[in-house]
């Protein structure tokens, strides 16, 4: 297995502190369904986001064995050391090193608390980047393209989504013949030949609810396992993704838009088909892009829509047209909102060390 590459050694430890900054993303092209351990079902493509982050700072302290304490916007929190403990776990055989340190983990995110912005993604990116920086100091002959590449493999095995939140502007998940240098293992970015539109896309994030979810990510990725229409709609994902990979060089947006859509409606078609079936839309996500739909055949903007495993809409544009799609919002969509609340990101360039 080419995870082989992935392991490295065990070192004595020094004290050592790493602060990153890692994006939050938003996929185009689904990832829903996987197999052991977390690897996808079919390639996901998503935007870097640039604004929605979370920043962590690791203190490492040498230790006789490997323990932690956690803190979230300044608190303890425990409740959250189950998740953490099973990541460590899990990445400990890639990072043997890591058996001999304390680390206090303090993160931070830019978007409110609780909004239904989903924060593994950028948590465990940015967690991810600061262990390597450490394996790094311990071992630097590491190199650059290897440094990313492994930390967006620690980050699948934290959170699948969370190996495309360390670079950017836009990453390819997953195994296909469409695109060079895809894994299964790791993210990759797009690189040089995406469209010059993609690099300034506009995502702006309608919290439309902000309530826990009736069924979490990790029970619908189970969900697909038995799922009567799982292996069509990997296949429909693989050939979305193998449909999109050319639009985002050529920036054709009419042709982006009907694939975009088309994968968050069949994300949301997978979960009310499930067994048990649920339903993480609400009547206000409904509202949204039937007014999303009036305005762009109004206008003739190219604006569009894609969902996340939530109620939330992520209203999509070129920025040429911010003013215009911006002024809509807040004429006909914020009252669609919980609180009137919605966030202006963009697409970023991907995680910063602070
Ligand atoms: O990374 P997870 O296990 O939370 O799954 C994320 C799944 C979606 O957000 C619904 C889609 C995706 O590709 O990000």
């Amino acid at each position: 297995m080419e995870d082989k590459l992935f392991f490295s050694k065990a070192a004595p430890p020094v004290p050592f502190i790493s602060s990153w900054k890692a994006p939050s993303n938003i996929a185009l092209i689904k990832y829903w369904g996987k197999s052991e351990p977390q690897l996808p079902k079919n390639p996901s493509l998503s935007f870097t986001l640039s604004t929605s982050v979370t920043e962590t700072r690791v203190d490492f302290q040498p230790a006789k064995s490997c323990s932690f304490d956690f803190f979230f916007q300044g608190a303890k929190r425990p409740d959250f050391n189950p998740k953490l403990q099973h990541f460590i776990d899990r990445i400990t055989p890639y990072i043997p090193w890591i058996a001999n340190y304390h680390m206090v983990i303090s993160s931070e995110n830019s978007f409110p608390h609780s909004s239904g912005i989903a924060s593994s993604a950028s948590a465990m990116a940015a967690l991810s980047l600061s262990l390597m920086e450490l394996e790094q100091h311990l071992f630097p002959e590491t190199e650059k393209d290897f440094f990313y590449k492994k930390a967006s493999f620690l980050a699948r095995l934290g959170s699948g989504s969370a190996a495309r939140s360390i670079a950017g502007p836009v990453t390819i998940w997953g195994q296909t013949t469409s695109y060079f240098s895809s894994s299964d293992l790791y993210a990759v970015p797009f690189g040089s030949e995406l469209h010059s539109v993609f690099q300034h896309y506009r995502d702006a994030i309608l919290l439309v609810d902000h309530g826990s979810k009736v069924v979490s990510s990790t029970q619908g990725h189970q969900l697909m396992h038995k799922h009567p229409f799982a292996e069509n709609r990997f296949l429909q994902a693989a050939e979305n993704l193998e449909a999109l990979v050319p639009i985002m060089r050529t920036g054709d947006l009419e042709a982006f838009i009907k694939i975009v859509e088309l994968e968050a409606l069949s994300l949301h078609a997978m979960m009310m088909t499930s067994t048990p079936y649920y339903v993480l839309f609400k009547p206000n996500t409904l509202a949204i892009i039937e007014k999303i739909w009036e305005f762009r055949t109004s206008s003739g903007l190219p604006i569009c829509f894609t969902l996340d495993a939530g109620a939330n809409v992520h209203v999509l544009y070129p920025s040429e047209y911010a003013s215009q799609v911006e002024d809509f919002i807040k004429k006909e969509l914020v009252v669609f909102c919980e609180q009137g609340k919605y966030l202006l990101d963009r697409v970023g360039s991907g995680a910063k060390k602070m």
